[in-house]
Order: C-alpha cells, then structure tokens, then sequence
C-alpha cells in the first residue's frame, strides 16, 4: 500500500504501539495465548511513521516483517510486553495498546515438560491475574498531554459497554471493534466506533486497517494539539 499523501502532524512525537497477542507459559513447550495476528498495530505502526512519528512497536508472537520506519522490541509474555511498554512510554507522547493481552498466565510454570500420568486425569492448571497494563498507563501519565488509547472488542450493548470500559481504565481513546463475519482477528478489514473521553464518538466504516489507524491518529493529533 502506498502511505504517500498523508499529514506530517505526528512529526517530532514519540509514539509507542503494543501489537500481536501475548503468551503465558505451561511449560517449556505449551503456552496459553490468543488469535491476534498484530495486523492492526502494525497498521498504525506504519500510519505513524508516515505521518512523521518516532514509532516504538512493541510486539508479541506476530508473524510479520517489521514495519519500515519503526524501533521493533518483541517480546512474548505480558510480563515482558509489561516491562517494554513501560519502560517506552516514559518518553512517550502517545501509547496505543492494541495488542490483546491475556487476562490470566498459569499460577506456576512447570519447569520440565508436564507429562500423560499412565491414564489418569490430568492436574487443572490455575490461572493468577495478569496487570492491566492499559489501567496503569492511564493512572501514571507521564506528562498531562500524554495520550493514551486503548482497544476492545465488545459484544451485546457494546457502545455501554465501550463507555464503562473507557473510564474505567482511564484512557483518552477507546478503539470498539465490531465482532461480526470478516471482521477483526486474521483479517486486512475493520470496523470501529472510535469512543473518546469527553467528547463524541467516531464511526469508522469497513474498509482496510489503515482507515482505522488513520481516524486513531487524527483524533490523537487534534488531542495533541
Ligand atoms: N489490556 C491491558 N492489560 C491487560 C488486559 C487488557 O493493557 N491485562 C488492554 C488491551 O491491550 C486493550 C484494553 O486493555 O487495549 C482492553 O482489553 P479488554 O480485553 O477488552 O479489556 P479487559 O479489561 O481485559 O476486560 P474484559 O473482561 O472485557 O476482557
Ligand atoms: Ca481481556
């Protein structure tokens, strides 16, 4: 695709992007993870960086060459996603979370490969909490003008749902993805209501995920000022 003809209105900004899906360890050989291909970070890891951006992409388990323009740090667990994402946006304008990070990790990684026990039942893995990296973004700003964008998915009333989920983790931006056929994970389309912190939201038609990183960035320059 051609990023040509694009504003420079992210010239001079620092912006970090979390994209792809996180993985927890079983073992050394199994992982809890999820179905995020990172085609949307890495779309506005690319928009970024045409419209002028310093881009740090911080990304987990993606299949895809790195971006042109952008400082890649990759990383597989969301510890390690943790650690990247905070230590970037010390200094960072702009923070996007789009990557879908898991919301439990198994309490215990077994160290050696978890074995069949000679036919009997297998011992149920328990699941401990995972930080919520985006909740703590929105606490400690670095700079009052710091921007901070977070993603969903949301089913049922999903503009309520969107609102709740934007206040509660305390961002500017909430990107709503509409689930739906053709939509979302593994796929070059997207549709997204855009809801933003004191203000309107923002419908963004199906089309390619650029369009939806474009109307993020637009919305985060005007916020920038
Ligand atoms: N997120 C995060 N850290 C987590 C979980 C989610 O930073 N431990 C971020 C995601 O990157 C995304 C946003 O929070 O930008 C919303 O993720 P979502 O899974 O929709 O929110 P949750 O708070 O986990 O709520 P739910 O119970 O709906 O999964
Ligand atoms: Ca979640």
């Amino acid at each position: 695709r051609v990023l040509s003809g694009r504003p420079r209105d992210l010239a001079g900004r620092k912006v970090v992007v979390s994209a792809g899906g996180t993985r927890e360890a079983i073992d050394p050989v199994r992982y809890i993870g999820n179905r995020s291909s990172g085609l949307q970070g890495y779309a506005l890891a690319r928009t970024a960086a045409a419209r002028g951006a310093e881009v740090t992409l911080v990304a987990a388990n993606v299949a895809l060459p790195d971006p042109a323009g952008a400082t890649v740090v990759r990383v597989e667990s969301t510890a390690e996603l943790r650690e990247a994402v905070l230590t970037a946006a010390g200094a960072a304008d702009v923070v996007v979370m789009a990557a879908a990070v898991a919301d439990f990790r198994p309490a215990t990684r077994s160290d050696s490969k978890i074995k069949k026990s000679d036919g009997g039942e297998p011992e149920p893995i328990r699941l401990a909490t995972n930080p919520d990296i985006l909740a703590e973004l929105g606490e400690r700003r670095t700079t009052p003008s710091q921007v901070i964008v977070g993603f969903a998915a949301e089913t049922d009333d999903v503009l309520a749902n969107g609102r709740a989920k934007l206040a509660r983790k305390g961002c500017d931006l909430l990107v709503v993805n509409q689930v739906g056929p053709g939509l979302a994970f593994g796929t070059p389309d997207n549709a997204a209501t855009v809801l933003v912190a004191g203000g309107e939201p923002v419908e963004v038609p199906r089309g390619p995920k650029e369009d939806v990183a474009d109307a993020v960035w637009d919305l985060v320059a005007a916020r920038l000022g």
